[in-house]
Formats: structure tokens, sequence, C-alpha cells
């Protein structure tokens, strides 16, 4: 099973993949951890993306691809991948069914989290990420709406996008999640 998280920063990806990776027992895969841990590790990539990230930015789509692509032939597959912000671009979508198609795979369930920009604010800033300063949110919040949410339509039409209210308790956005993957994967 190939499951895609989209939504704006602060929407509970992180923490929703965690839970959902966990109970159907499939490997998780966030961009913004693996950008983490190679600015953590000062490696060449992690220079590279460390700037746009601290200026809210999207790393540009080619290091992005090149980085999921071998990712994805080294994770751990098993019972399948949950994509965590990735794809986040029309071309890192488009890359991303090339990848697939030469695996002959596909991917099955796509889920939104949607979360009040409110909501969204006050959650970050109590967080205190580097990247969690009102000003980095103010742009993330932009560029996901530039260039994340035409992903929404893609999928639309594809059939492969649900909805979820993201608003809820952990426990209640989990359990919305899990329903609307089941379903879209019978
Ligand atoms: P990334 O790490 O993916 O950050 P993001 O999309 O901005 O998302 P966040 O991690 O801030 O939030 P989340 O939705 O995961 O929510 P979380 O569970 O953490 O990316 C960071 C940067 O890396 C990007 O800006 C970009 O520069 C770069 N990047 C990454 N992927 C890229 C790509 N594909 N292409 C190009 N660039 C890329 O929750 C947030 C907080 O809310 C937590 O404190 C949590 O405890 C709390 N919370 C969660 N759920 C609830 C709830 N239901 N109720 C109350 N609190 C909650």
């Amino acid at each position: 099973m190939l499951v895609i998280f989209i939504g704006p920063p602060g929407s509970g990806k992180g923490t929703q993949a965690s839970r959902l990776c966990e109970h159907l027992s499939i490997a998780h895969l966030s961009t913004g951890d693996m950008f983490r841990a190679a600015i953590q590790e000062e490696t060449e990539l992690g220079l590279q993306a460390q700037q746009y990230m601290d200026r809210g930015e999207l790393v540009p789509d080619q290091l992005v691809v090149e980085m999921v692509a071998e990712a994805l032939r080294n994770a751990p597959y098993g019972d399948g991948c949950l994509l965590d912000g990735f794809p986040r671009s029309l071309p890192q979508a488009e890359a991303l069914d090339q990848i697939l198609a030469g695996e002959e795979k596909q991917v099955d369930v796509v889920l939104e989290l949607d979360v009040d920009d409110g909501i969204l604010i006050e959650r970050l800033l109590a967080r205190k990420r580097p990247d969690d300063t009102l000003d980095t949110i103010h742009n993330r919040l932009k560029v996901y709406q530039e260039q994340t949410s035409p992903l929404l339509n893609y999928y639309r039409e594809r059939r492969l996008l649900s909805t979820v209210n993201g608003e809820g308790t952990v426990d209640e956005v989990h359990r919305e999640i899990l329903e609307q993957a089941l379903q879209k994967n019978e």
C-alpha cells in the first residue's frame, strides 16, 4: 500500500504518519526529516537544503526527487510506504509517477489533512522548530497554497484523494485517517 499525506505545515502529517505506519506496518518516508538529518550530518545535500528550509521555501525539485528515488529503492518496502511531505509540487508528483511506473507500483491513497490557518500557526509557534518563526510560517503557508495545493486536484482527478478534518484530537484524526485509508484501499 502506498499512501501520500498532503497538508499545510502543522496539519499533523508527521504526527499522524508515525501512527498510521505503526498501525499498518509500512515504512515512513518524510522528506522534511531526511533534510533535517542531512543538515545535522552536515552533508552537501543538508547544506544546500538548509538555505531553502530557513526561508520556508521548497528545496529544488531535482534535489528532492533524487533523494526520494534513492530512499524508495532502499526503503524496507514490505507491506508498503507512506510519503509524508512528498510530493509537494506538480513536477514532484509527475516524477513520482515515473519512478513508481518503473517499479510497477502505484499510489493507492492520498490523504489531505485540512486545518484552519489560525490553528496551524498556533501549533507551530508552540513547537519552536527553527523554521517555526512567524515570518517563516507565513511563507510556508503561502508556498503551500501556491505550489502544493494544486496537487489536490491532480489526485482528485485520479480518484485517489480523501480529505480528513485535521482539527480534532490526535486520536480522533488518527481514527478518521485509518477509516479513509482502508476505505480507499478496498
Ligand atoms: P516538513 O518537515 O515536511 O514540514 P512541514 O510540511 O512544514 O510540516 P510540519 O513538520 O511543520 O508539520 P506537520 O504537518 O508534519 O505536523 P506535525 O505532525 O509536525 O518540511 C520542512 C521543510 O523541508 C519545508 O519547508 C521545505 O523547505 C523542505 N521540504 C520538505 N519536503 C520537501 C519537498 N517534498 N519538496 C521541497 N522541499 C521540501 O505537527 C505540528 C505540531 O502540531 C506538533 O507540535 C504536533 O505535536 C502538533 N499537533 C499535531 N497534530 C495535532 C492535533 N491533532 N492537535 C493538536 N496538536 C497537534
